[in-house]
């Protein structure tokens, strides 16, 4: 679904990501840990060329993004959602308007583009805050806007680049949620760069650790659920306080 063959980047000089090769499969949700400059963004990026890769090649949905011309690349961008650690809404458009842009962008009709702007903001539970703006909403609320506005194309892939970082712990277990319930109901093959272990453990069924613009390991795991209340950050809590008294 997602094929990365010998990609790599630099910047000015500097080696963000080292020639890798990645394979993610179709259906899978795929996390991307590591910490902070590991290069995590820029592959990311790369999936999509948002980051075009200095050398190697891109395949998504047996495409070759790499081999496109611009305007065949805006195309098939249109198969890749994404969304972005601080949301990236446009501010003075309503939640509605802000999920509406990428059917405006591909000329749908107003009529279809209305159904479609519903049935996401439905799908991601925020029907009610259609005409509000972003500046009213939690941060939870505005990541379900992104992710609605994301899902409007009904894209096969959808790339999420920290998602859960600027949130608390269960707008994090929400947010995980929903992308879980878009990988089951459409199924959607997820990538989520992420330094957290929690979100890794709670969706993913891969996972890949970079390290220094390094592909370190992927391993297959088991996702054990996403937890909707805050009772383990408790426990955990509970438990390192009995060590310490
Ligand atoms: N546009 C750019 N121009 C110059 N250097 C960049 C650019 N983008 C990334 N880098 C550098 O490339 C390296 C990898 O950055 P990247 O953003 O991919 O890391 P990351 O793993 O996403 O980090 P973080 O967890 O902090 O988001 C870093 O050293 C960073 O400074
Ligand atoms: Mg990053």
């Amino acid at each position: 679904m997602i094929q990365l063959q010998s990609v790599e980047k630099s910047f000015s000089g500097l080696h963000a990501v080292h020639p890798l090769s990645l394979m993610i499969n179709k259906g899978e949700i795929h996390g991307i840990i590591g910490t902070s400059g590991a290069g995590k963004s820029t592959l990311i990026r790369m999936m999509n060329l948002l980051e075009r890769p200095d050398k190697g090649s891109v395949y998504v949905n047996e495409v070759e993004m790499t081999a496109l011309k611009e305007t065949d690349l805006r195309k098939a961008r249109q198969n890749i959602g994404m969304i972005f650690q601080q949301f990236q809404l446009v501010m003075n458009r309503t939640v509605g308007q802000n999920v509406e842009m990428p059917l405006e962008l591909i000329k749908i009709p107003k009529a279809e583009r209305q159904k479609r702007v519903e049935e996401c903001l439905n799908f991601v539970g925020l029907s009610d805050k259609i005409d509000a703006y972003p500046a009213q909403l939690s941060g939870g609320q505005k990541q379900r806007v992104a992710i609605a506005r994301a899902l409007a194309n009904n894209p096969p892939v959808l790339l999420c680049d920290e998602p859960t970082s600027a949130l608390d712990p269960s707008t994090t277990s929400e947010i995980l949620q929903v992308l879980k319930n878009i990988n089951e109901t459409f199924g959607a093959t997820i990538v989520i760069v992420t330094h957290e272990m929690n979100v890794v453990k709670s969706i993913c069924n891969r996972v890949s650790i970079m390290k220094e613009g390094r592909l370190v390991e992927t391993f297959s795991i088991e996702p054990i659920g996403v937890d909707l209340n805050e009772d383990h950050y408790i426990e955990d809590l509970r438990r390192i306080a009995k060590v310490k008294d």
